[in-house]
């Protein structure tokens, strides 16, 4: 399974998807830049769910809002506050990690605790800062680059994360009281190692300055001209500096939908149930940057906001729970990868009182692509109290503020989805002992190229019908790209069902005569002739097909 996500993250690169973000300078962790087919391809996503979200209903309109988001608006969201992971450091690995996700302590057949290094000289300097400053005078010793430290007695080692049992050290020497340290249910996930500091929260929200004044040399100037009391007064001092400039790099989409809302019911005359969808970027410092594109600190998207009466947030939250799972299983190969789950109680955001994952089953195991909460009146409400906004709907009998049910999707997470649910491997028969050839089976509404029209040779008398059988496909939007290299046929039809395209359209020696050519479809391999102005509503037909079900369901 590792090395078939390994042959896809290759593609991916070698192919133009994705690539490390400044890679010719050692690239930045996390970061990722989206190639020329990669961009197609998330474009295409996010077309899909826009057309089904916006274009084919007539109750929800479409806003793109600024990415820099006020401290007021995330501080009434709850975001300055509360949009907090717990952190943990490792006082021996220095490493940084989320509790929540670490594994519980490993120990061997004697019951001992062994802290791998990633080499022997790295387990001699950890051996050193173990004995001089973290636990001194406690057994252990070193194998290559394990660490085994002798345990006497753990306190429960199947510890739930959260509660506090201890760890208690043979010593060097017997007579020497015994070195306790306590123990959170968790270790570091990568040595296993027990040396960490509390958990303690630490905010996900990208802090930024709106300021043409460097506001940093704004700081050293307060607190030089505040010299006395500086130590105890310098954070609030920066604070206090700071705080007319501050902004945020939006956490999510949506509170720029909350902020819109009145402004959106009066200049489109829309009344509940109505939905705002928006598209475009978030940020979060993230502690843990995982999987590629799964977890990064800059994503896309992809978020509605349904807007309903108070009494119908149940029947609504079910309502759009269905649909959008139906969005994913539609587009999917194997949508048996695909799955619902509830969250528990203790799982749920600040703002929501109930919600559902859309999960993909990826190589490393399910992951979260989309929630779907309900988000009650929380939001609207926190927007009233600290701005008197007039966000109430006033009816014949009643007047009452929305209640809201979001869908948020992850626009990069879905790519890596799709990309995981369409890699197929298949052994050519006739190419024995060669490495199984590669076909990306994408929804054809997705793949990046839509068409790749191929003349059998280089010579002239094959340009004018290429040129003309492009133009019928460009000409409707279709991203087609004529492929005359000197490759074989074969050859340059395996090259496009290795990014999916799903239809080569061939202009042959019978084309010359006849004007007919062939189009060959990337799942079957089957190659059909017409002539080259039925190819367009053929084409047409076949895309169509998907979206006029959507349409008439
Ligand atoms: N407005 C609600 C909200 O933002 P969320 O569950 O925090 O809810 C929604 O995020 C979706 O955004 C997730 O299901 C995931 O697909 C995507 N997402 C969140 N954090 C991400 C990250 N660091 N990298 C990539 N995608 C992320």
């Amino acid at each position: 399974m590792a090395q078939k996500f390994r042959t896809l993250l290759d593609l991916c690169r070698r192919r133009g998807f994705l690539y490390q973000s400044a890679e010719i300078y050692g690239g930045l962790r996390g970061a990722y830049d989206y190639g020329p087919l990669g961009v197609e391809l998330k474009k295409n996503i996010l077309n899909s769910w826009w057309r089904r979200h916006v274009y084919y209903r007539d109750d929800v309109v479409g806003l793109d809002t600024s990415i820099l988001t006020p401290h007021h608006v995330l501080k009434a969201s709850g975001h300055v506050d509360e949009f907090t992971d717990l952190l943990v450091d490792c006082t021996l690995t220095k490493e940084r990690f989320r509790p929540d996700k670490a594994p519980q302590i490993t120990l061997d057949k004697d019951g001992h605790i062994p802290i791998l290094a990633p080499n022997k000289e790295t387990a001699q300097i950890w051996k050193s800062t173990i004995e001089e400053q973290l636990a001194p005078n406690i057994k252990l010793t070193v194998k290559g680059n394990c660490i085994l430290l002798h345990t006497a007695s753990i306190m429960n080692p199947d510890l739930k994360n959260g509660q506090v049992g201890e760890i208690t050290f043979e010593m060097k020497d017997d007579n020497q009281s015994p070195f306790i340290l306590k123990y959170h249910g968790y270790v570091e996930p990568n040595t296993n190692s027990p040396f960490l500091t509390d958990s303690r929260p630490f905010n996900l929200m990208f802090k930024t300055f709106l300021d043409p004044i460097d506001p940093i040399d704004r700081v050293i100037q307060t607190t030089l001209q505040q010299k006395e009391s500086i130590s105890s007064t310098i954070r609030a001092t920066v604070d206090e500096v700071l705080k007319p400039s501050t902004v945020y790099l939006r956490p999510e989409t949506a509170q720029g939908v909350f902020v819109n809302f009145e402004q959106v019911v009066r200049s489109m005359k829309m009344k509940p149930p109505f939905g705002i969808a928006q598209v475009g970027k978030s940020f979060r410092n993230e502690i843990r940057l995982e999987h590629g594109i799964f977890r990064t600190p800059e994503f896309e998207q992809l978020e509605l906001e349904y807007f309903v009466p108070p009494s119908h947030s149940n029947s609504y939250f079910d309502y759009w729970r269905k649909e959008r799972f139906r969005w994913w299983l539609e587009h999917a190969c194997h949508p048996e990868n695909f799955r619902q789950r509830d969250h528990t109680k203790d799982e749920m955001a600040h703002y929501a009182s109930g919600c559902t994952d859309v999960e993909y089953l990826y190589p490393w195991g399910w992951g979260e692509v989309e929630g779907v909460a309900n988000r009650g009146h929380y939001d609207l409400t926190q927007h009233i109290q600290n701005t008197g906004a007039n966000f109430k709907i006033s009816e014949e009998s009643s007047s009452y503020v929305p209640h809201v049910i979001e869908s948020s999707c992850g626009l990069n997470r879905a790519m890596l989805a799709y990309l995981c649910d369409a890699f197929h491997q298949i052994e050519d028969e006739n190419d024995k002992g060669k490495p199984p050839r590669i076909v990306l089976k994408l929804d054809p509404r997705f793949a990046p190229i839509k068409c790749a029209v191929m003349p059998l040779t280089g010579k002239p008398e094959f340009n004018s019908l290429t040129q003309k059988v492009a133009r019928s496909l460009r000409c409707k939007g279709w991203y087609t790209v004529v492929e005359s290299q000197k490759l074989k046929i074969g050859k340059r039809y395996y090259r496009h069902d290795e990014i999916g395209t799903p239809w080569c359209i061939t202009i042959d020696y019978q084309s010359l005569e006849d004007e007919t050519v062939t189009i060959r479809d990337r799942d079957t391999c089957k190659q059909e002739r017409l002539h080259w102005k039925e190819v367009q509503q053929v084409i047409a037909d076949k895309l169509m097909k998907g979206e006029a079900e959507e349409l008439l369901d």
